[in-house]
């Protein structure tokens, strides 16, 4: 039987979507192990995720970087450097919330993924939720989505593994538009490791 996929999660937040990922590796329905939860916010609950699950965790906050007058080139090598031992397969970015320059994703290539909550070329960055549902109260579009897509240095683009369209009603609010979106979220994101890791299955010698 072939080993499982090795996954790092990288998170910002809640982790909701961590905790997707998780429930299907412990269900059997993604062969796959979660090896290390990065994140660069303290208070990230997905912490508390990762350290229920028996994950490792890193805290890698970039403020100290800032401080010693560092770039984000310094904090992006010293990341990938604290994240190759652990030999990803897949890095997930799951809701982390800060941008991956070349100097990281150059040592992990056609290895990192990101889920995003919008279409392809739709609301990238932060907050594309209140956007998307914003721009449909004003009438400008009449659906959202999300996806998951192979990262690159511009935000929020890149090769689609998988998307799903997620459909805005007159009579939603924030909140309910929010709910169905992580819904989505979470199944597409599952299916986008799956398929990414069947791709990288596939190119093995
Ligand atoms: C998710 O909606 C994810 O798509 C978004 O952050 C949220 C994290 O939720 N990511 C982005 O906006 C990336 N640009 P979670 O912490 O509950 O998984």
């Amino acid at each position: 039987m072939e080993p499982r996929g090795r996954l790092v999660v990288m998170i910002s937040g809640f982790g909701s979507n961590l905790q997707a990922i998780l429930d299907a590796c412990r269900e059997g329905r993604l062969w796959a192990e979660v090896v290390l939860v990065v994140s660069n916010r303290r208070d990230a609950y997905g912490l508390i995720r990762a350290a229920r699950a028996g994950v490792p965790t890193l805290y890698f906050p970039l403020r100290p970087y800032r401080e010693r007058g560092l770039d984000r080139i310094a904090y992006d090598q010293d990341l990938a450097d604290q994240i190759a031992p652990y030999r990803p397969d897949l890095i997930v970015l799951a809701g982390w919330m800060h941008i991956l320059s070349s100097a990281f994703l150059d040592r992990f290539p056609g290895r990192v993924i990101n889920l995003h909550p919008a279409l392809p070329g739709m609301f990238p960055g932060r907050d594309a939720i209140r956007r998307a549902f914003e721009a449909y109260r004003r009438g400008e579009i009449s659906c959202s989505g999300c996806m998951v897509h192979y990262v690159t240095p511009e935000v929020d683009a890149g090769p689609v593994l998988v998307q799903a369209e997620v459909p805005l009603y007159p009579e939603d609010t924030l909140e309910r538009f929010e709910a169905r979106m992580h819904e989505a979220e979470h199944r597409i994101l599952v299916e986008g490791i799956r398929r990414a890791l069947e791709r990288l299955r596939s190119c093995e010698p």
